[in-house]
């Protein structure tokens, strides 16, 4: 097992059908139209020398480094800017070349420090390699003269350096910058010899407009830009291919290795989802793997005011299995439950769910799905009858107009924020929906054409007017509603929409969104091309969360933006493996495939496989299980890599659910808040520690590939089958690939998914079946999944919490770049530099009016709880909103939020809550309580002394 090498083929690969046929060093080669003469060389095996070219950037043609002769035309062109021509002759290696290129490294190399030996790329340097390829020998110019080898170093990143005194300004960084991130963070100052490599007036990444992406560090051909993880580790020696354990855009990385440490993740270039980009917290963000504070004993304790006691595996599994047996003897079968983990593995939440169902006898399983994207698997599958979106993340390089609402992807989404500001860049339009000015509606080169700063909770009402004018204006595509919906429900819904009451203009009194601006976005997304519209949970985490995504159904619908690329529906995921936590089964009513339990056919052929007679009556909701706990009738849990007491809403009732159970057990990679209640907990392992699949935001199933043993011993899927055992159930698994066989043999559209599929492919995006064997990037292209789509008819109906003299603010709620949801992982890295406390953006007016300044201490309070924090006087939020993140357990948001939520999933209302903020001098008595009690609630009892 070694590197895995990608070859670099200096430029891009041309996408024309046109064959070009030329001769190079005297060998025929045929090549699309466009591509260039490098480019054609490296198809026939030929490496023509070069610096500032890589496939990733278009040419630049600035190193000089890759000239070559053509028959016919004077001079010696770049081939990488140079296309290749039918007929042309070109010659590579000439003596004329050699001399040059000789030439041109030398006066590299006189200004580049000679410590080869020493330096952090040594063995991996493209400035190394090409002074080899070119056979230079000596340098003539000496070291005497003006040179930058003494340019300071700037470490101010916490995850590379960058060493100006090694630059040769062959500006990749620069263009990886804009072309591939499209942050613009960094110029080349200065002219000729003087030309340096500057990041923001200060020079200075931490302080510039960086995003610690790293493209720019993966673009260096030297050791200037270089990762400090590389620098004090030394150069991998082996890599494995695996995926991001962060968010739903399912990075492919290869795992760059030293026996079983990691020295660096590195983008992979064959990764569907992200094309060889990445951002900070998939590249540089995974050293909580090896954090002190993981736990990795099994631990166990009486009551949850006692301390830890390190148990083995042995006593911990069997005092579960002889506690959960206790309890449903004595309180009944559905006396206990259990929740899957959109961070774990396909395999391993399909497991948990077949242990709730078949070892625990009911269905009271959930998943954190319940808090953020249900109201997408149910609107989904009632209008389109799939609870997925419709297309790939290629599929953005196809949209005129992308719509996006509800959502923030330069920091939720942020490799596919690359892609669709890449596309804007290219002049597709965008229509932004959304409370705050994110950083798309203006961002380098790139200006939404419409924003609409509608208030928290009124997307319903926007959606719908939007849908008004689109029916009012004569835009509807009538032709793909005839052939492809049903038409009742279409005129039904047409004649809905088209009521005065969702007009632009009575919507505008409501929403505060202007009546043309409603206007101006329908036309363009009608009208503009294919139209793609890409939602978050600024759309789900509302009372109505599915109403709204049954209105983007509906948009879509109505204008043909369904079935073909460059359009569709797009959920954008949040964890990692939220699409395939659903996929798998997690919710109470649904066996894996969205089968629901009532139907017995799906019943019997699972109860065939598993040798057990299922409950057909649904489970538990989340939280229904934490009421039914306060109540005294559920006493315990099995939770596996979820931090409820962070996550959910309105904490003061969550941590009495938990207070009131007698069992609850936290399968984790560290101590985290819903621990702080636990009985027993069962060490994690990460993702780098275990094989198994995530399912991203496309349907992509990918694989997760072990690199290193798990520090607690067992991957999650050998703890869940231990505790299965442990109960009575005869599971012999061997390996993850035996689940999914499993899993393949219930479940239609996982039919074809095999790992061998997985090996061949990359990747596969179901549905995979005998209709689709290799996958489906793109759904509903001929037809819906239900047979016809579904216009559903959206009535907007105002949340129960609104704002009064008591709580006149509305807090919304998301997440930023550096951070990762409640942050158990990105807490514990070097992202800390850039996020280490959540923050309250208030208006400018709102702040001034309450007597508050930049920075202050602030208490948020709603009629739920309270809780203080520092503020950011910004007119990023309209006046009258607040927003924060709910990344940091000592701030606690969710004691703020609400027990409201949809009608149709009971997803929570995080996105609007009634709020009151005032100066403060300091944390509220709940923080200092919280806090006082997670401390004691963390302590491990010493072990005892050896004998
Ligand atoms: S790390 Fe990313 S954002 Fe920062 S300068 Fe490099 S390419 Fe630009
Ligand atoms: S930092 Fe690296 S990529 Fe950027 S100009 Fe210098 S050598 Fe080239
Ligand atoms: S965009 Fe998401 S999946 Fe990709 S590297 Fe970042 S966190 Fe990981
Ligand atoms: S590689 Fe062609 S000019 Fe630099």
């Amino acid at each position: 097992m070694g590197l895995i090498q990608e070859v670099d083929y200096g430029t891009k690969a041309s996408q024309a059908e046109k064959l070009v046929t030329l001769t190079i060093d005297g060998q025929q080669v045929s090549v699309p139209e466009g591509t260039s003469i490098m480019r054609a060389a490296m198809d026939m095996g030929t490496k023509i020398p070069k610096l500032c070219a890589t496939d990733s950037l278009d040419a630049f043609g600035s190193c000089r480094l890759c000239l070559v002769e053509i028959a016919g035309r004077s001079g010696t062109p770049a081939s990488c800017t140079t296309p290749v021509a039918p007929g042309m002759v070109v010659n590579t290696q000439t003596p004329k070349l050699k001399q040059l290129r000789r030439g041109v490294m030398e006066l590299y190399i006189s200004d580049h420090p000679l410590d080869c030996l020493t330096c952090a790329a040594n063995g991996n340097c493209e400035l190394q390699d090409m002074a080899g390829a070119v056979g230079l020998r000596e340098v003539r110019y000496g070291y005497e003269g003006e040179n930058h080898l003494g340019a300071k170093k700037d470490e101010s990143n916490p995850y590379f350096t960058f060493d100006a005194s090694k630059c040769i300004v062959c500006s990749r960084c620069v263009r990886a910058c804009e072309e591939t991130q499209g942050t613009f963070a960094l110029t080349i100052e200065g002219r000729g010899f003087a030309s340096l490599v500057a990041a923001g007036p200060e020079k200075n990444f931490l302080a510039s407009e960086c995003v610690s992406c790293g493209a720019c560090v993966q673009a260096c051909p030297t050791a200037t830009l270089m990762e400090k993880s590389v620098i004090e580790s030394g150069q991998p020696e082996h890599s494995v291919v695996t995926t991001c354990a962060y968010c739903g855009v399912g990075c492919s990385f290869k795992a760059e290795m030293r026996g079983e440490e990691v020295v660096r993740m590195m983008p992979f270039k064959d990764g569907k989802a992200n094309r060889g980009h990445s951002c900070v917290k998939g590249r540089f963000a995974w050293g909580y793997a090896t954090h002190r504070d993981r736990i990795t004993k099994p631990m166990v304790r009486a009551k949850i005011t006692d301390p830890w006691r390190e148990v083995s595996w042995e006593e911990a599994i069997s005092h579960v299995a002889s506690e959960f047996r206790r309890i449903q003897a004595k309180y009944g079968r559905g006396a206990v439950g259990g929740i899957t983990s959109s961070r774990c593995t396909n395999e391993e939440t399909y497991l948990v769910q077949k242990l709730i169902r078949s070892g625990f006898g009911n269905n009271n399983v959930d998943t954190c799905a319940r808090v953020c994207h249900s109201p997408t698997g149910y609107g989904l599958k009632e209008t389109f009858g799939t609870s997925a979106g419709t297309q790939d993340f290629d599929s953005v390089e196809h949209a005129d107009v992308a719509m996006v609402i509800g959502a923030n992807p330069t920091d939720g989404h942020p490799v596919f924020a690359s892609r669709l500001k890449k596309r804007l860049r290219k002049g597709a339009k965008l229509i932004v929906v959304d409370p705050r000015r994110i950083d798309l509606v203006r961002t380098p080169h790139v200006q939404a054409d419409y924003h609409l700063p509608l208030l928290p909770g009124t997307n319903v009402a926007v959606l719908t007017a939007l849908a008004h004018v689109i029916v009012t204006e004569g835009l509807v595509n009538e032709e793909f509603v005839r052939e492809r919906c049903e038409m009742d429900a279409f005129q039904e819904w047409a004649e809905f929409v088209a009521d005065a009451r969702n007009s632009p203009e009575e919507v505008a009194k409501i929403s505060g969104v202007p009546a043309e601006a409603i206007r101006g976005a329908a036309r363009l997304y009608a009208t503009g091309g294919n139209a793609a519209i890409y939602y978050g949970l600024g759309v789900t985490e509302h009372s109505q969360g599915t109403t709204a995504v049954m209105a983007i159904a509906n948009l879509a619908m109505a204008t043909g933006n369904l079935g073909k690329l460059g359009v569709g529906v797009n959920p954008l995921r949040g964890q990692n493996n939220v699409q395939g936590s659903c996929d798998m089964g997690s919710f109470p009513h649904e066996l894996p495939g969205y089968r629901h339990l009532s139907d017995d056919a799906t019943r019997t052929m699972f109860e065939g496989m598993w040798q057990v007679k299922l409950d057909p009556e649904p489970g538990l909701r989340i939280p229904n299980m934490l009421d039914a706990a306060v109540e005294g009738s559920f006493k315990g849990i099995y939770v596996q890599g979820e931090d409820l007491v962070q996550s959910d809403p309105n904490t003061h009732h969550v941590v009495a659910g938990f207070e009131a159970m007698e069992c609850v057990v936290v399968q984790d990679l560290f101590l985290n808040e819903t621990a702080s209640y636990a009985h027993v907990f069962l060490p994690g392992s990460t993702f780098l520690e275990k094989d198994g699949t995530f399912t991203n935001a496309e349907r992509r199933i990918n694989r997760v590939r072990r690199v290193m043993a798990p520090r607690n011993g067992k991957a999650d899927w050998e703890i869940t089958q231990d505790l299965a055992r442990a109960m009575g159930l005869d599971w012999n698994y061997t390996h993850p690939s035996q689940v999914m066989d499993e899993i393949a043999a219930l479940t239609p559209t996982f039919k074809g998914v095999s790992y061998e599929k997985l090996e061949q492919m990359g990747s596969v995006q179901w549905p995979c079946n005998d209709t689709f064997p290799e996958g489906s990037p793109v759904m509903h292209t001929a037809s819906f999944a239900r047979g016809r789509g579904r216009f559903i008819v959206t009535e907007y109906v105002a949340t129960d919490e609104k704002v009064g003299p008591r709580f006149p603010l509305l807090l919304t709620t998301g997440r930023i770049l550096s951070q990762y949801n409640v942050g158990a992982q990105t807490r514990r890295t070097g992202n800390v530099a850039w996020h280490n406390e959540d923050l309250l953006e208030i208006h400018p007016h709102d702040a001034e009016e309450r007597g508050i300044k930049d920075g202050d201490f602030v208490r948020l309070r709603s009629r739920t709880g309270e809780t203080s924090l520092r503020a950011t006087v910004t007119d990023r939020v309209a006046p009258g909103v607040v927003y924060t993140t709910f990344h940091h357990p000592d701030t606690q948001a969710n004691v703020i939020t609400t027990e409201y939520s949809d009608w149709a999933t009971n997803c929570p209302e995080y996105k609007v809550t009634a709020v009151q903020v005032s100066p403060s001098n300091g944390t509220s008595e709940w923080q200092r309580e919280y806090a006082a009690h997670g401390k004691e609630a963390r302590v491990i009892e010493a072990a005892p002394a050896a004998e």
